[in-house]
């Protein structure tokens, strides 16, 4: 008996180690060599060892998928602290830095720098002892952070255990955790499609990730690390900035993509620009590059001043702005019926890329900034993609400049518009207004939703203006011939769309609930709504009280689940739907944490004499995952009637709810179509 749990700890002590050799190679190498579903059958696996032998390893994976969200974060002091960096802003002042550094070492001889890019994000301290992570913080006041060890966790490239057969027996390593520029802007497209409000830039985006008292809400934000420097440590002894860089990949911490090592403050210069080069191609956002001594008893003979050390210095780029002038503004009208103002641009390449349109955000923000038509303008590109208005250039008024004032109507529909209270955007609360209808249609067959490729803007546009499609329903009523009849298609292109409407028909659950459009309900709620109900059908009139139950979903989604799916005309347009051959397969469901249970999320009621004992069925329904109530109410799924049942069938029957022999759920179980 001994010996087998023996040799199953050391089977989940190799199962642990493989899957960490193989996150590292997918997450900090970008060299994956294992097919992500063996890693997720490995995980499996792993998790349900540990769940058989109740041990987990310190450094499991599975210690990553976020604990119980915190109060609020305890404070912890630094060892060391952790200080700043001083800044030049040209190659002067980077001959300047270096003339300091020889006048204080007393030294005419050529030093020896690293050059690194100066990533934008969040500073952390990554504390280890005798190899494991003990503590992860943040850098606070530079003295007193507070702790996240738990949101950190959650960071695939931040390793659990430093990949050393010879640990040191206690190790700070400081580091940025950042988020990529396509992460940062597949995460503001996703809050735009759910009516939340965007990050400015991917810095903000990292530092409210890891903010977060839910470590859940971390995990699901993609965040990177790059380890660069060293702070208190014991056991162990670096000579250069280098080694201690190698030593650092060596254990398994990602370190800078980019380190150069520069003979003398020439080299330095050289690579400095290299980086501002090389800048525009990086996956993440670099706002400059540092430098340091590279030997390490130099850095402790310059020492620190108050914030910052002697021995580096941030070289800063030139923010990606630029100067332009506003020709028009516009409101444009989301598929909620948000009203955004959009500034159309006198066109200015800045970094590389030519920026003629620019969001506005609300009129909160023009009124704030007292942007008006005409105005000359400071437009900065934040993490590359949505360019906006930093300030106005006051000196340049002419007077001609024309104030754009709020909306009183919709300005595609005319219909009324409204404010919600504490937020600062309108909507129009036209149902039929053009614009959403369309941004609606658009939604609905864009990529991540049901992914109907040829219904992009302009046809959407020339489908709706024909009258052929004014609800996204109408797609799945599309024939050939009425595609034939129209100048923008051919028959190849007409039948390419047909098709991709035809193969549409068949998705998941998931993927559908977000093409719906519901207010509040993107690609996670979406899922997180399919993995707790088996079919759509267990939507229709749902409570909000039900979708609640619902962990990580809360009142707002709740509430707008609830109000889509009890409206009559939503549940017609669904029925139609699925009367048309729409089916889902619900890959969420049968791998929710529950896998194989049958009944899982499901409320039965008994009623009426069954072949089996009371209790007997009882169990069998709670062990394949259901629960059993006394009352038959909406979130029942089913009432399972034998002989002679009471009244609980009539409200059973008066709410609509399904009504199943015995023989019926046992196909149920059994998996088989009742
Ligand atoms: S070294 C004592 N290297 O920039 C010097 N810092 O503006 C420690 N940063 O607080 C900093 N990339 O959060 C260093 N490659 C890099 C960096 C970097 C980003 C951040 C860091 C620091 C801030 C100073």
């Amino acid at each position: 008996m001994f010996d087998m749990t023996e040799k199953k700890l050391a089977e989940m002590r190799m199962l642990v180690k493989e899957l960490n050799l193989h996150a590292h190679r997918y997450y900090v190498l970008d060299d994956p060599v294992m097919p992500d579903s063996e890693y997720d059958l490995l995980f499996r696996k792993l998790r349900d060892m540990e769940q058989e032998l109740g041990s987990v390893m310190p450094d499991s994976p599975t210690v990553r998928i976020g604990a119980p969200p915190l109060e609020k974060f305890q404070k912890v002091q630094h060892a060391e602290p952790m200080l700043s960096l001083g800044n030049a802003f040209s190659h002067e002042e980077l001959r300047e830095f270096d003339r300091r550094v020889k006048r204080f070492l007393k030294s005419e001889d050529d030093i020896t720098y690293t050059v690194e890019p100066k990533y934008d994000g969040l500073a952390i301290e990554l504390s280890y002892r005798k190899g494991l992570l003990i503590m992860a913080s943040t850098r606070g006041d530079g003295s007193l952070g507070e702790n996240v060890t738990e949101n950190i966790k959650t960071i695939m490239a931040v390793p659990l255990k430093l990949e050393t057969d010879n640990p040191p027996e206690s190790i700070d390593i400081r580091g940025e955790i950042y988020m990529d520029i396509e992460e940062f802007n597949n995460l503001n497209r996703r809050r735009e499609t759910e009516g939340e409000s965007l990050f400015a830039n991917p810095r903000n985006a990292a530092a409210g990730a890891i903010r977060q008292l839910d470590s859940s809400i971390t995990a699901k934000r993609r965040l990177h690390l790059a380890c660069y420097g060293l702070g208190a440590h014991s056991g162990i002894t670096f000579q250069t900035q280098t080694e201690f860089m190698q030593w650092l990949a060596s254990v398994r911490c990602s370190v800078p993509s980019d380190l150069k090592v520069a003979d003398g403050i020439a080299q330095v210069i050289e690579f400095v620009r290299e980086i501002g080069e090389q800048r525009g191609g990086y996956s993440f956002e670099a706002d400059g590059a540092v430098v340091k001594v590279n030997d390490i008893a130099l850095q402790l003979r310059l020492g620190n001043k108050t914030r910052e050390p002697r021995w580096a210095i941030a070289y800063k780029f030139a923010a990606h702005q630029g100067i332009t002038r506003i020709l028009r503004i516009e409101p444009s009208v989301g598929r909620l019926g948000t009203i955004t103002p959009v500034a159309d641009l006198e066109p200015v390449n800045i970094g590389g890329v030519t920026v003629s349109r620019s969001t506005l955000h609300n009129w909160d923000e023009i009124t704030r900034k007292d942007i008006r038509v005409g105005d000359k303008v400071v437009v900065e590109r934040a993490g590359d993609v949505i360019p906006h208005i930093i300030s106005v250039v006051l000196e340049a008024r002419t007077g001609g400049e024309e104030v754009f004032a709020p909306p009183v109507s919709c300005p595609v529909c005319g219909s009324s518009i409204e404010q919600e209270e504490g937020e600062v955007a309108f909507r129009c609360i036209g149902l039929d207004c053009s614009a959403q209808v369309k941004e609606r249609v658009r939604h609905f067959s864009s990529r991540g939703a049901m992914n109907i490729e040829g219904l992009g803007e302009k046809n959407v546009d020339l489908l709706y203006e024909q009258g052929l499609v004014r609800h996204f329903a109408d797609i799945y009523n599309l024939q050939f011939g009425d595609l034939l009849a129209l100048p923008r298609f051919a028959e190849k292109s007409a039948a390419k769309l047909i098709q991709a409407i035809e193969n549409s028909r068949h998705t998941t659950l998931s993927r559908f609930l977000f093409s719906l459009g519901i207010l509040h309900v993107g690609e996670y709620s979406a899922k997180l709504l399919a993995a707790n109900f088996s079919q759509l059908e267990d939507l229709y009139h749902i409570s909000a009280e039900s979708i609640l139950e619902i962990k990580h979903i809360g009142e707002k989604i709740a509430g707008s689940v609830s109000r889509f799916f009890n409206d009559a005309g939503n549940i017609d347009t669904l029925v139609k739907l699925r009367e048309k051959g729409m089916e889902f397969t619900n890959p969420d469901f049968e791998n929710a944490d529950r896998t194989g249970l049958s009944l899982a999320g499901k409320t039965f009621v008994i009623t009426g004499t069954l072949p089996k004992a009371r209790p007997e069925v009882e169990e069998l329904i709670e062990d394949e995952g259901g629960r059993v109530a006394k009352s038959v109410s909406g979130k029942t799924y089913a009432v399972v009637a034998g002989e002679a049942p009471g009244s609980k069938l009539q409200k059973a029957e008066g709410l609509g709810v399904k009504v199943l022999t015995y023989d019926e759920l046992l196909q149920l179980i059994n998996g088989e179509k009742s």
